[in-house]
């Protein structure tokens, strides 16, 4: 990674990464943000399939909901502007557990949190810092796995932050998905997130979501889009052309070098010995 980019590009809050997109000031005034009860928040590290996910539930309201920038996401101006917002909210964000606004906790607010497998969240990120001029930049696939592996990127250790989400598991207002199901069968998981939201969608009208919420559904839409391109759900980037790559389970195969193979799984077996992952 190159320093002066580093310098630029990133800052600590808490002893995690954040990008320059984040202000300080911002994250400190998160501690006293006003949830709503209504509000939902989507939450995941980056690269676990968050536009996926924003965009399935989206379609399943017939109200008028807002899909907000990430809360993380801007300066202290953030804040009120979510907070001038008429319409139901849902906000993206990639915060740990321990630094999201108390108030969140307090109301009961749902959280749904996506995961997907670190290798190939690893491997996304790696071509995200590539080609996002808002993160550093890296030389090669070897850097990346071992600053991803030290959890010296932007939003921290992958370990740290699932969890810290993990040990919430169990809350009623907490819902755990993983872009593997979502890949495997997504109405099943689908149904389950309409569940989740109370919300009274057909089996057919699930199918027809689905239907729009492929992969290639998805990138054409954002290729053709004039509307708001620069919306995304991310706070790490304001493209949205970057985000759909190659959408598939399994990519870390053609990255991983048997050894660093061997290196992750211990790393994983290591800090994930109390998890039921
Ligand atoms: P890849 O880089 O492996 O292709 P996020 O939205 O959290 O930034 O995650 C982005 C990852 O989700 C990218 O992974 C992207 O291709 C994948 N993705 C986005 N939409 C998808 C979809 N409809 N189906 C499957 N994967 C999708």
């Amino acid at each position: 990674m190159s320093s002066s980019g580093e310098a630029e590009l990133l800052h600590t809050y808490k002893g995690i990464p954040f990008t320059t997109r984040s202000s300080p000031e911002l994250l400190k005034s998160l501690d006293t943000f006003d949830a709503r009860e209504d509000d939902v928040l989507l939450v995941s590290y980056p690269k676990s399939g968050t536009h996926w996910l924003a965009g399935v539930i989206t379609k399943l309201y017939d109200t008028q909901v807002t899909v907000t920038s990430p809360i993380e996401l801007g300066d202290t101006s953030r804040l009120e502007e979510l907070n001038k917002l008429s319409s139901k909210r849902i906000i993206p964000t990639h915060l740990d557990y321990n630094m999201l606004p108390p108030n969140f906790k307090n109301k009961k607010c749902k959280m749904i949190y996506i995961s997907r497998n670190p290798k190939d969240t690893a491997v996304s990120m790696f071509h995200y810092y590539r080609d996002n001029p808002n993160l550093p930049t890296v030389d090669s696939w070897t850097a990346f796995f071992d600053l991803f592996l030290k959890g010296n990127v932007v939003c921290g250790s992958w370990f740290d932050h699932f969890l810290s989400w993990e040990e919430h598991e169990h809350e009623k207002n907490i819902l755990f998905l993983f872009y593997e199901d979502m890949k495997k069968d997504l109405p099943k998981v689908v149904k389950e997130i309409t569940l989740f939201l109370n919300l009274n969608v057909s089996d057919d009208d699930i199918q027809d979501i689905c239907s729009k919420s492929s992969f290639s559904e998805m990138k054409n839409d954002t290729e053709k889009e004039n509307s708001d391109p620069s919306h995304t759900v991310c706070a790490l980037t304001s493209n949205r052309k970057l985000i759909f790559r190659k959408g598939v389970v399994g990519d870390w195969k053609n990255y991983f070098t048997p050894k660093q193979n061997i290196r992750f799984e211990e790393i994983f077996n290591e800090k994930m010995k109390l998890s039921k992952m």
